[in-house]
């Protein structure tokens, strides 16, 4: 049990609560990672707050004029009816189209209508809820975003296993190698369970077509083997691409026809792509060589069961709000702005990065594309260098355990990067050295 957990465990321990509580309720606790040190970066960020999974300008966050308009347009069905279970048909359609536009080799006729999820979150835990039984394991990218622990391993009991993407030298890609080895020993013990988050938070990575490549691959030699596999292409900053070798399209539509082994669960939504992070929206799609419309029409339904026994029904006028904005022509250069800009941050952080040699104690992940890159610490404490950080400069950055921390230029303005990133490498710097390149 987490420590946490433990510790709230012992307060209500005595009181009636305390009794009460399920084995669940015993396992759930508020981690102190992403969310707590954003609300603290919140309090004390004076000069700098790269906390934030958000795109911020001049610390406000961005948002589509379609957006901004509708706020006071919407009719009474768009604002305060309830939504169909699996979310607005209309909705669903559009998204569908999008899916296909933006990831030209899937046939549409092959995958399911996506269904309307309470964010991405809510599309990862339901799918955690129907294919992950207690003590089945799934691996994960070590570093990975801090949610997946508590969803997979607190609220469903799985047994999550990082596998670490980047190797001991943190080279300029994924390794590769690593990953088919935790893959081959997880699929010797059960079905195969991958979560794979491209680009990646914390890191910022997305596979170059070399890597996609590979992947592919892996997964195809295992399910030739006759063993089952379930990929989640969790693609919350999808088309957030930097670099031109990436691999363009989402790996869901490589494993969607890949294998009649393999399924292929898509979570994608509008917060990160459309900028409306509060709406709180995301989908769901199925793909699997195969499968049938009546496989995914029964898939569907699963889904609104999970749907329907957690939150009934997801939010009716933020659908309507994307809606709007998918539809309005506004969007696509409004959009294309809010890249440019996220594009340019990226360019400015890389710049320093290649041209300021890092104090020996940190060492950057490679990174690409998304919100975020990562620091590894080597010798010194991430949460020692947070605090430093916010206490004695008004900068906020993420500790990932003792072992990461992250920093999200999709809320730094490009002018400030320079001197945001001097701050961390001279804090670094101060907080000790450790031997290059210490075990991972
Ligand atoms: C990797 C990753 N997946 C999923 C999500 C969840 O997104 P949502 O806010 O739509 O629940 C996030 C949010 O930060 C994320 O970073």
């Amino acid at each position: 049990m987490n420590p946490l957990a433990e510790e709230l465990n012992a307060i209500l321990d005595g009181t009636v609560a305390g009794r009460l509580l399920s084995t669940l309720g015993r396992r759930f606790y508020f981690p102190r990672g992403i969310i707590a040190q954003s609300a603290e970066a919140k309090q004390s960020a004076h000069a700098a707050n790269a906390t934030i999974g958000m795109a911020y300008r001049e610390g406000k966050p961005l948002i589509l004029s379609s957006i901004a308009d509708s706020m006071p347009t919407l009719t009474a069905e768009e604002a305060v009816a309830y939504a169909p279970t699996a979310g607005v048909e209309k909705l669903r359609r559009v998204w569908k189209d999008l899916i296909v536009q933006k990831n030209p080799s899937i046939d549409p006729d092959t995958i399911s209508l996506p269904v309307v999820t309470p964010g991405l979150t809510g599309g990862i835990s339901y799918t955690a809820d129907m294919f992950l039984d207690e003590g089945e394991t799934i691996l994960a990218s070590e570093p990975c975003w801090d949610n997946y622990g508590l969803i997979f391993s607190t609220r469903r009991n799985a047994n999550m296993r990082g596998v670490p993407y980047f190797g001991k030298n943190h080279g300029s890609g994924l390794d590769m190698a690593a990953i088919e080895k935790a893959a081959g020993e997880a699929a010797a013990q059960g079905p195969l369970v991958m979560i794979l988050n491209f680009p990646n938070n914390p890191s910022g990575y997305s596979p170059t077509c070399k890597e996609a490549g590979a992947f592919v691959s892996i997964v195809e030699k295992i399910a030739q083997k006759g063993k089952d596999v379930l990929i989640i292409c969790d693609d919350a900053y999808f088309g957030h691409f930097y670099e031109e070798e990436i691999y363009r399209e989402s790996l869901f539509s490589r494993f969607a026809r890949l294998h009649e082994n393999v399924l292929a669960i898509k979570i994608d939504g509008p917060i990160k792509e459309e900028y409306v992070w509060g709406l709180r929206m995301g989908f769901i799609t199925f793909g699997g060589r195969g499968l049938e419309p009546e496989h995914y029409e029964a898939l569907t339904k699963k889904t609104m069961g999970a749907i329907r026994s957690s939150i009934s029904c997801a939010n009716t006028p933020a659908q309507h709000f994307v809606l709007k904005a998918l539809e309005d022509p506004r969007s696509a250069a409004e959009k294309e702005g809010f890249q440019e800009l996220l594009r340019r941050r990226y360019h400015a952080v890389k710049k320093f990065v290649n041209e300021n040699p890092a104090p020996p104690s940190l060492r950057a992940l490679p990174f690409n594309s998304g919100y975020f890159m990562s620091f590894h610490c080597q010798g010194i404490s991430a949460e020692n260098l947070r605090r430093e950080l916010l206490a004695n400069h008004g900068i906020g950055i993420v500790a990932l355990g003792e072992d990461y921390v992250r920093v999200a230029f999709s809320s730094l303005d490009e002018e400030k990067i320079p001197a945001v990133y001097r701050t961390i490498y001279d804090t670094a710097a101060g907080l000790g050295t450790a031997p290059a390149l210490a075990a991972h």
